[in-house]
Formats: structure tokens, sequence, C-alpha cells
């Protein structure tokens, strides 16, 4: 008899010993490809046009709607703790700059240019990321201009959404991200980059495949940018669209896209894959939105699973999925969780 008992016989096949390779905690980390760092996140901001704002957003938990005066003091503690790069969301909260062309989205005083002035000025080191769209800034709520008949007119609306992405370019975006998915624009933009002089150090990301679908709820309140009529499913792709997530992807990289992003996130881990594969040589970025960030507040809040424990289980099945960059409203809490 042997001194050990033992399932397997030494003669015979050992391929199904597998306990070994993870019983450490430091070898269960070597098993993922990528491990989550503060550099992959990107967190979202939203800026209003009243610089002393401060307003909690209900649906949205632990996350604020910030004029520019309390943007400083509020990152300061999260730079000092890792903080690599912000997106900024400008939410006009007067009603009176809304108009039909989205005006107010490349106003010089408006809070997205005047927030990136003042973000390059106090944290030199933070990348800003400014996002691109026009329906935080249109009475109507939607994603460009309209024909009469209430549809995009792709052309109008591809020539503005480029001018405001050069807007936020020249004011010091490290990275213009259009969000609006009209077709053609980030050829547009990448044009009218190169042609300004700045195409070299401006970094184009693509919201490339985004799915309509109830996950940007919570968003749209702290935005005001629920549209009046009608929903974004004429632009935005519909949600057992993998095929054609692939096709946009495939443009706008084509079209020049620095990188590319799939969004939501956790219901879509098979486009995060695809995008993976067809942008084999780029940067993936994965948006995991307001509403799977709320969902998880949510279940976390009525018992059904720890807040920490999920928000890494989300995080991580995004990262093997692919992405390389996550856009999350959990970087706050990261900071804090992967400091131990
Ligand atoms: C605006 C935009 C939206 C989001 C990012 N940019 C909302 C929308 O398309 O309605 C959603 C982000 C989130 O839900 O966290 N085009
Ligand atoms: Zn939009």
């Amino acid at each position: 008899a042997s001194t050990a008992a033992t399932s397997v016989s030494i003669s015979g096949d050992i391929s199904s010993q597998l306990h070994g390779g993870y019983s450490h905690p430091l070898a269960r980390a070597w098993q993922a490809e990528r491990q989550l760092t503060k550099s992959m996140l990107i967190y979202p901001l939203f800026v209003t046009d009243n610089p002393d704002e401060e307003t909690s957003i209900p649906s949205l938990p632990n996350q604020k709607r910030m004029g520019v005066n309390k943007l400083v003091p509020f990152l300061q503690p999260l730079v000092a703790k890792g903080l690599k790069s912000v997106i900024l969301f400008g939410v006009p909260l007067n009603p009176a700059v809304k108009d039909a062309l989205g005006t107010a989205a490349d106003d010089p005083q408006g809070p997205v240019i005047a927030a990136t002035r003042l973000l390059r000025r106090a944290f030199p080191r933070l990348f800003i990321v400014c996002d691109v769209c026009l329906c935080e800034y249109t009475t109507h709520g939607h994603c460009g201009i309209l024909h009469e008949d209430g549809t995009l007119n792709n052309t109008l609306s591809v020539d503005r959404v480029s001018d405001v992405a050069m807007a936020y370019a020249e004011a010091g975006a490290h990275c213009v991200a259009p969000s609006d998915m009209n077709d053609g624009r980030i050829r547009a933009i990448k044009l009218k980059l190169i042609e300004a002089g700045i195409a070299h150090r401006i970094v184009l990301m693509s919201y490339s495949a985004k799915f309509s679908g109830c996950l940007y709820g919570p968003f749209r309140d702290a935005a005001g940018s629920q549209p009046s009529f009608g929903d974004r499913r004429c632009y935005q792709l519909p949600p057992g669209g993998r095929g054609l997530a692939r096709r946009a992807i495939q443009r706008d990289i084509a079209e020049g896209a620095d990188i590319i992003m799939v969004k939501p996130a956790t219901q879509y881990l098979d486009i995060i894959s695809d995008a993976k594969e067809i942008g084999k040589d780029m940067p993936v970025a994965a948006y995991h939105v307001s509403g799977e960030y709320s969902m998880i507040h949510a279940a976390a809040k009525a018992g059904v699973f720890d807040l920490k424990t999920m928000a890494f289980e989300a995080t991580e099945g995004i990262l093997r999925a692919g992405a390389t960059i996550v856009v999350s409203y959990f970087t706050p809490d990261f900071l804090d969780w992967l400091d131990n």
C-alpha cells in the first residue's frame, strides 16, 4: 500500500490534476491574462453649468453632478490615490441653452471646455477624455441634428459632432470619445484633427459597439438627456446584433479610431471578445454603464451579494473577455480596494 491515498495511479493520466495550480492566492492571480490595475480605469464625471452645484443622483448611488468649482477638491484625494483618467460629460441645467443644433456643446464657457482647461492645469498628469455627443445639449435630446420627420440628419450631425470634438481637443482633451453613433463620424473627426495639425497628440476613442436598451437610465437622469420623443433604436445597435457590432467595429478601425469601445459591458462580453479579435492590435475599452453599476448596488443592498466581491467579479469578467480599459463608476472604490 502506498503512503498517501491518491485517486490517480502514477502510471495513468494525470492531466486531471488542476488544484495545485491555483491553491495559493498569488497562483490564482496568475491564472488571469490581465489583472485589474488603476491605469485601466476611466472615471465618468458629470459637470454642470452651475459652478457651485453638487447634487446626488438617486438612481446612481454615490455619484454626483458637479459644477466646475467643485471638481478640484473632489478629485484631489482620488488623484492622490492613483486616479489616472476621467471622462467628462457636460450637463447644462439651464434649459435656455438647449437648441436644435446642440450649440452649447462647444461653448467655450460651457462646462466641458471649462472643466478640461481647469483639470489640465490642476492635475497635469491626469488623462482627460471628453465624451462627444449632442444629446445633453439638444432640446429634443437626440444624439444629432434631426430631419423634419424626427430622424437623424447624418450629414449635418457628423459635421457638428466633429466640430465639437475639435473644440474639446483644442481646449486640451487628451482623448475625444464620440458616443453619438452617427455613421462616418470617426473619419470626419480624424480628418479635422489632421487638418488642424493635432492628430498626433489626440487619442480618438470610438464608442463603436454601443447597444440600445434600458441600462442607460441612471445616466440619463444624471445628464438630463432623456429624448423628448421616440428612442435611440435607429442609431444605437439592437441587442441581438452581433454581426452589426462587428461591422461597426471594423468600420471605425478603418476610419481611424485609436481605441474601440463596447457598451454596455457585462451583457455584451461576446462583443468585447469580438472587438479584441477584430482589433487585435489596438486597445479595447468597455463601458460598465450606469444601469449595470446601479443594479449591483441595488442587489448588494437587498442582500443578494457583497458589493465589493461583485464589483470585482463583473470587472474581471470584462477584462477576461478582452478589454484593457474599463470606464467605471466603481473607480473611486477600486482605488481603495486595489491597495489591499
Ligand atoms: C450619450 C451617452 C450615454 C452614455 C454615454 N454617453 C447615454 C445614452 O446614449 O443615452 C451612457 C453611459 C451610462 O449609462 O453610464 N450619448
Ligand atoms: Zn448622445
